[in-house]
């Protein structure tokens, strides 16, 4: 048959309009038969003749494109950057088991805080922990409008037209239940067949090849350019979902089964698990499984799988409580120790590294291991020279398992840990009942002091771009900074920066917009940037989000902070020598007198009569836990704390209530049953 182009004089709208919905379902079907079943059952050039009808059409027709329209999958012009967008409700991360005592323990929690009978099982989920990277879909009508990436967990990037281009993620909804507001999360993974034929060709061409498929799925799916994304091919597996019509669904089983009615791919290989034999009997199903499988997986998830009970457990910091990852065993692989050296880390703390013989662990090239401190490489008596065990689990950093002692030279000799820190020669100290050694000086260290600085200007802190770690050493070195107050009044050196090399005008210029724009910081990533030891972004966020603004955070106790879930003894006490340390109470000072911090906003609960109420809980409960009493104050914008004082708004006693009631009742505050706090919260 002669090929006619299509034109308005040949096809009329309706036509156009007849014949685009019938192409898109053609290219459609064809795509899961590539895809998904691989077995295309037209050639190449039949299907890119298909694309292309279609689109000469639509360039006729523009206003008929289809929002399920295949060239949608294909790409559209690059964009300068990703727009940011916040997510409905985070994106959590997941804690990890890494043995079955572990998941036991996980299982006894849960049990514990639901006060759920020890002899009772909860049944669970278990699916394929994917290895790729988590993506947000939000479908309004059926129709997918906005796609972005994890982020931070509360803010991710726009990455829509990235998305479209994965064939796996459907555009329109299947189905005839199409909820006003949708939105699917689950993961975006790269085969490994796939991820080795990228690399052949990248090789070929010259470009430095992917470390593992996760890291060619991260590349491909943050294309500025989506029609670069299009040609990686992508794959998509769902495992959750949350709508704005709830649709009866009880279970995280019925949750998948709605996700596949919707035309969304969900793992095979899921199991609903009534017990944890039946999980460890999973596991292991999955553990041999894996090498069989042509995509990544790095463990197993277990989720409880009734959602009510997953809605009381709720999250604790960044994860939920009521599911883990079970992780498999770290890969390993054999090589040399030619060298170990010590790094100084931000807090003083001396940590020695092995420098190794690259080697290949999991897909990735390893050059450097952690010895982690003085009593494991004593432990361990690992030398330079030796033949060692690498392993490498997931993103946590290389590890040295141990030394192959037979293959050692009769001439190596154990390391003598440095009495002295490496950097600045001031004696290093141990504080009693901790292994970590420490450079005592502080505000001294020339190490100490950049690395501080680095965790200041860093993404999740003060996120300063343009103060790159070598700037930030050379700028230390001269005396332009010595702390991160310095870096606010670095423009008055704007004279001596622009004379040095690689400092053009515009690039001084954007570090002059870097920094302030951080002169107004929220309270949580103030903290986080103090880099206070054990303080992460996880427990700072706990600390703004109780505390809420930075003098009342500056006048913490230790017994408060251990009041705070997730603050534990450890963190409370490196918390309180941190803010009772003179020179770290100037740093404060000096850095608010060029920075704003914002207070801590508490939005959920923004009509709880609970707000700002601190309330505690006494003697003993029969239907919940303490955990989740707490959890359900804190949900509900109270404070809890655990004594009573004339601050006190409310207490709740429980059977056997003792002194603290007493006192509760001798100063007239409100005292409630369990069944009339049960009753308050339930109607919140
Ligand atoms: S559920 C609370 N299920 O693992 C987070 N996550 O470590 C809910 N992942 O960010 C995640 N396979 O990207 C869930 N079957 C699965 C998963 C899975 C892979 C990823 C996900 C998440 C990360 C958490």
């Amino acid at each position: 048959m002669r090929y006619i182009v299509a034109s308005k004089s040949n096809l009329t709208p309706e036509q156009a309009a007849a014949e685009l919905k019938t192409l898109a379902k053609e290219i459609a079907d064809h795509d899961y038969r590539y895809y998904r079943l691989n077995q295309p059952t037209i050639s190449d050039q039949a299907y890119d003749a298909l694309h292309r009808r279609n689109r000469e059409i639509e360039v006729l027709f523009p206003n008929l494109i289809r929002p399920d329209s295949p060239s949608h999958r294909v790409g559209s012009a690059p964009s300068p950057e990703f727009e940011k967008v916040k997510h409905q409700a985070p994106m959590l991360s997941l804690d990890n088991a890494f043995s079955l005592d572990e998941v036991g323990d996980f299982i006894d929690r849960i049990k514990r805080f639901l006060k759920w009978p020890a002899d009772q099982d909860i049944p669970f989920m278990a699916e394929p922990k994917i290895d790729g990277l988590s993506a947000s879909l939000i479908y309004e009508d059926g129709q997918f409008v906005l796609g972005a990436t994890r982020g931070d967990g509360v803010e991710g990037e726009n990455i829509t037209p990235n998305l479209r281009t994965i064939r796996d993620i459907p555009l329109i909804l299947q189905g005839d239940f199409k909820p006003a507001r949708l939105e699917v999360r689950g993961e975006v993974y790269m085969t490994k067949s796939d991820f080795e034929r990228l690399n052949e060709n990248r090789q070929q061409e010259d470009e430095s090849p992917f470390a593992n498929p996760r890291n060619a799925a991260a590349g491909s799916l943050r294309q500025l350019d989506s029609s670069i994304t299009a040609k990686r091919p992508l794959y998509f597996f769902a495992y959750a979902y949350f709508t704005s019509e709830p649709n009866g669904d009880k279970t995280q089983e019925e949750i998948l089964n709605t996700l596949k009615t919707w035309g969304f791919p969900v793992n095979p290989h899921v199991q609903l698990c009534l017990n944890q034999a039946e999980l460890k009997a999973h596991y292991e199903r999955l553990e041999e499984l894996r090498p069989t499988l042509n995509y990544e997986i790095d463990g197993v998830v277990y989720k409880v799988n009734d959602l009510a009970l997953q809605n009381r457990l709720g999250v604790v910091g960044r994860a939920p409580r009521h599911s883990i990852a079970h992780k498999f065993a770290a890969e390993q692989a054999e090589t040399v120790v030619e060298d170990i050296l010590i790094q100084v880390g931000r807090t003083g703390v001396l940590t020695p590294l092995a420098v190794l013989k690259p080697v290949f662990v999991g897909g990735v090239m390893v050059r450097r291991a952690t010895l982690h401190n003085q009593d494991e490489i004593q432990r361990k008596d690992v030398r330079v020279g030796d033949a060692v065990i690498v392993q490498r689990a997931g993103d946590v950093i290389p590890q040295v398992v141990k030394s192959l002692t037979n293959k050692r030279p009769a001439t190596s000799q154990s390391f003598i840990f440095p009495t002295h820190c490496p950097v600045c020669q001031t004696p290093v100290v141990q504080t009693e009942g901790q292994v970590a050694i420490r450079c005592p000086n502080s505000f001294g260290c020339a190490a100490q002091a950049v690395e501080r600085l680095k965790h200041f200007v860093s993404r999740h802190a003060f996120d300063i771009e343009g103060l790159g770690e070598k700037h930030l050493e050379a700028f230390c070195q001269e005396g332009l900074i010595k702390n991160p107050a310095d870096i606010f009044t670095l423009r008055q050196h704007g004279r001596v920066l622009e004379k040095r090399e690689g400092w053009g005008a515009q690039s001084l210029q954007n570090l002059w917009d870097a920094i302030d724009k951080c002169r107004v910081i929220s309270l949580d990533r103030f903290i986080y940037g103090l880099g206070i030891s054990q303080i992460g972004q996880v427990s700072a966020k706990l600390l703004a989000k109780h505390y809420q603004t930075i003098d009342a955070l500056l006048q913490a106790g230790e017994e408060d902070l251990l009041s705070i879930e997730g603050i534990g003894p450890g963190m409370s006490k490196d918390l309180v020598a941190f803010l009772s340390d003179p020179q770290q109470q100037k740093l404060i000072h000096d850095l608010r007198k060029h920075v704003t911090v914002e207070p801590y906003l508490v939005q959920e609960a923004h009509n709880s009569p609970l707000k700002g109420k601190t309330v505690v809980f006494t003697g003993a409960l029969s239907s919940l836990s303490r955990g989740e009493a707490k959890a359900q104050a804190e949900r509900l914008g109270a404070k809890v704390s655990g004594s009573v004082s004339a601050k006190t708004d409310m207490v709740v006693a429980g059977a056997d209530a003792g002194s603290k009631l007493k006192t509760a009742q001798a100063l007239g505050v409100q005292v409630l049953t369990e069944d009339e706090w049960l009753a308050l919260v339930g109607g919140l």
